[in-house]
C-alpha cells in the first residue's frame, strides 16, 4: 500500500503535524509551547555512526511505558530519549518501525497513553506502525484510525490486501518490505503470498509474527522462502537474537517497555551484492539527552491525566469493619518522638518528589507515595485529604482510628503494607540485598522496639 510513499514517505512537513496535533490534544496552553519548538529539535545533529549502510530500528510492546518512573537512578527507557539513538543514523539511511502493543489495557489512562504514544511515534517520524487488535480497537474508539493512516503506514495482522509496507532506498539499491502476520488467524500460504509479491533479489523481507513457537517458526522458515528476518513477540524487556548471527533468516525479538531498541544494520558487502543483517540491542540509557519536544509531550500527558481526575475515580475497596485513617498528624498527639523522626526522612516527603516531576495527580505514581489510595477513606487528592499525603504512619502500621480512640489500648492492625509492596526491584533497584540497611535508614522508634508490629 505504501509503495508510492517512497523515501519521502516518512517525512511530513511541520504544518501537517501542527494541524493534526490540535485534534488530538486538548490542553491549549501547553500545546502552544510545544508547537513553537522547531521540528529540527527532533532530528539530532550528532555525527552519523555505523558506516554508510542502512539501519532498521524496530520497537514494540511499549505497553504504555512512556517514561521510566525515576524512582531509582539508572532506569532504562523513555520516548524522549529515542531521538538520541535514532539520530546516530542520518534520516535518509534509516527505517523506523513499531511492531505494536502500544498500551497494556483499555482503561481511561490507557486511552490517554494511546494518544500520547501515537503522537510520539509521529513526532519521531516512524515509517510504519503495526497495530495489534487492541491497538486497532482503541484507535477506532478514539476516532484516530484515519489520523494514524495519514501519519504512517499501518500494518495489520493477517492478509486484507494492505499487508506489506515497502520503502525503497534507490541510491543503495535496496528495498525493504515488511509484513505482519498472525498465524492463528491466517494461513502460512497467505504469508508466503505476501512476501512473494514484494520480494526481489535486492529486497530485505521482514515478517512480523504476532504469535510464535518453535514449530511455527520452523514451518514459517521452511515455507516462506527468501525471508531475511522474522520478528517474534517476547516477554523479555531486552531484544534478543534467537537464531545464529549469520544464518538467514535472522530471528529476533524487539523487547518490551521501550527500554531498548532493536537495531538491524543492513550490510551491503559489494555493489549489487545481497544485503545481510546484523542485530544489536541498544539500551535507551538514562544518560542519553532528552528531546525537548517529547519532554513537552509528556507534560501534556501529565496534564491530560490530571484533567481526567483519575485519582478521585480510582477503584477502592472498603477498610475492615469500623476502621478509618486518621492521618500522621493525629499520631503525633501521642507519638511526637516517632513523628518527628519520621518527618525528617524520605517517607515524610514522598508526595513532594512527585510534585517536582509533575506526576502528583497520576494514580500510577501516587499509589505508592501516599496513604491508603486503594481504600475507601484513603488518599483522594491533596486538597481533599491533605492528612494522608506522603508515606505516612498508617501505610505501615494500618488505619489508626480504633487505636487512637482507645488511647493505644487496641493495637494498630491490618491492612498494613510491607516494604516490598513498594520497594519492588523495578522501583527500588537498591533494595533487594540491602533490606537491613533500608530498615536502619527509617528508624523512628525508640529502641528496643517490640518486634512484630510491622511486617518487613
Ligand atoms: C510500586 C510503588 C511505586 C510506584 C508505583 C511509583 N513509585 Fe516512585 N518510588 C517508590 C519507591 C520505593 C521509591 C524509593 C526508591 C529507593 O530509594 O530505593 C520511589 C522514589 C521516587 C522518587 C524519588 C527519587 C529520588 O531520587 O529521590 C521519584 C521522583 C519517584 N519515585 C517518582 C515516581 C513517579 C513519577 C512514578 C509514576 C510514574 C512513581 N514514582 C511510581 C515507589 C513507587
Ligand atoms: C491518643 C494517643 C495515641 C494516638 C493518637 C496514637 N497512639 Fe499509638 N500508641 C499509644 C499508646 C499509649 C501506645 C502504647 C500501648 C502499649 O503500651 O502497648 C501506642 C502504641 C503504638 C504502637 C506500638 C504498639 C501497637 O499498637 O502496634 C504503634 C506502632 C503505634 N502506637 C502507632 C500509632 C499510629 C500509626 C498512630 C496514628 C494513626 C497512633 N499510634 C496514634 C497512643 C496513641
Ligand atoms: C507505600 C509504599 C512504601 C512502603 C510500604 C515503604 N516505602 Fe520506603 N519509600 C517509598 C517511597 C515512595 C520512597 C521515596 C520517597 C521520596 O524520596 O520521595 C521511599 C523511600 C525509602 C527510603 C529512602 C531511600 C533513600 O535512598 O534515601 C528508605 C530507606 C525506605 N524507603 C525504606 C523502607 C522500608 C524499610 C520499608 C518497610 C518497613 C518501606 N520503605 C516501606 C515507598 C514505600
Ligand atoms: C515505612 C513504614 C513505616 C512508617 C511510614 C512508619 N513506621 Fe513506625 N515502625 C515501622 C517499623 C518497621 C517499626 C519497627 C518495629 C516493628 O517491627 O514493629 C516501627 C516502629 C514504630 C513504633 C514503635 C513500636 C514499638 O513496638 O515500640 C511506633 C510507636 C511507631 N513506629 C510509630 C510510627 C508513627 C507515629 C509513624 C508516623 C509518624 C510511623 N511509625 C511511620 C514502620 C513504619
Amino acid at each position: 500500500m505504501s509503495d508510492a510513499r517512497g523515501i519521502a514517505g516518512g517525512w511530513r512537513s511541520p504544518s501537517t503535524w501542527r494541524s493534526n496535533i490540535t485534534l488530538l490534544l486538548t490542553s491549549g496552553c501547553l500545546l502552544a509551547a510545544c508547537l513553537s519548538c522547531p521540528s529540527e529539535t527532533i532530528r539530532p545533529s550528532s555525527p552519523p555512526q555505523g558506516g554508510s549502510g542502512l539501519v532498521i530500528f524496530l520497537t514494540g510492546s511499549e505497553l504504555g511505558s512512556l517514561r521510566p518512573c525515576g524512582c531509582s537512578g539508572g532506569q532504562l527507557g523513555g520516548l524522549e530519549k529515542r531521538p538520541a539513538v535514532f539520530g546516530r543514523v542520518p534520516a535518509s539511511r534509516r527505517l523506523t518501525i513499531d511492531t505494536g502493543a502500544l498500551v497494556a489495557n483499555d482503561g481511561e489512562q490507557d486511552l490517554i497513553k494511546f494518544r500520547i504514544m501515537f503522537e510520539a511515534l509521529r513526532l519521531l517520524y516512524y515509517d510504519a506502525v503495526c497495530l495489534t487488535d487492541r491497538d486497532q480497537a482503541i484507535a477506532e474508539r478514539l476516532g484516530l484510525l484515519t489520523a494514524l493512516q495519514q501519519a504512517f503506514s499501518i500494518l495489520r495482522d493477517g492478509n486484507d490486501g494492505s499487508g506489506v509496507f515497502t520503502k525503497r532506498f534507490p541510491d543503495l539499491g535496496v528495498t525493504v518490505n515488511v509484513a505482519s502476520f498472525d498465524p492463528r488467524i491466517a494461513s502460512l500460504e497467505q504469508a508466503t503470498q505476501l512476501v512473494d509479491r514484494a520480494h526481489d533479489a535486492s529486497s530485505i523481507d521482514i515478517l512480523i509474527l504476532r504469535h510464535c513457537d518453535n514449530g511455527l517458526l520452523r514451518d514459517t522458515i521452511a515455507k516462506v522462502g527468501g525471508i531475511d528476518c522474522i520478528i517474534c513477540p517476547s516477554d523479555a524487556d531486552e531484544p534478543h537474537l534467537l537464531s545464529e548471527p549469520s544464518v538467514k533468516p535472522l530471528v529476533v525479538t524487539v523487547g518490551r517497555l521501550g527500554r531498548h531498541l532493536c537495531r538491524l544494520q543492513v550490510v551491503i558487502a559489494a555493489p549489487q551484492g545481497e544485503p545481510t543483517l546484523r542485530f544489536e540491542a541498544v539500551p535507551v540509557a538514562a544518560d542519553l539527552p532528552d528531546d525537548p519536544v517529547l519532554v513537552q509531550l509528556y507534560r501534556q500527558y501529565q496534564q491530560l491525566v490530571s484533567e481526567a481526575n483519575l485519582l478521585e475515580n480510582y477503584p477502592r475497596i472498603p477498610l475492615p469493619e469500623g476502621l478509618a485513617y486518621t492521618g500522621s498528624e493525629d499520631c503525633k498527639r501521642c507519638h511526637e518522638y516517632e513523628y518527628d523522626a519520621w518527618s525528617m526522612k524520605a517517607h515524610g516527603d514522598a508526595l513532594t518528589s512527585l510534585k517536582k516531576v509533575g506526576s502528583d495527580r497520576d494514580p500510577e505514581c501516587v499509589v505508592c507515595h501516599v496513604v491508603g489510595m486503594e481504600y475507601e477513606g484513603g488518599y483522594l487528592t491533596e486538597e481533599k485529604t491533605p492528612h494522608l499525603k506522603d508515606v505516612g504512619c498508617e501505610v505501615c502500621h494500618g488505619p489508626g482510628s480504633e487505636h487512637a480512640q482507645t488511647y493505644g489500648l487496641k493495637a494498630t492492625r491490618q491492612p498494613q503494607m510491607s516494604c516490598l509492596d513498594c520497594h519492588t526491584p523495578e522501583k527500588s533497584t537498591g533494595y533487594a540485598g540491602h533490606e537491613d540497611h533500608y530498615m536502619q535508614k527509617i528508624v523512628h522508634w525508640r529502641e528496643p522496639a517490640a518486634a512484630g508490629n510491622v511486617k518487613q
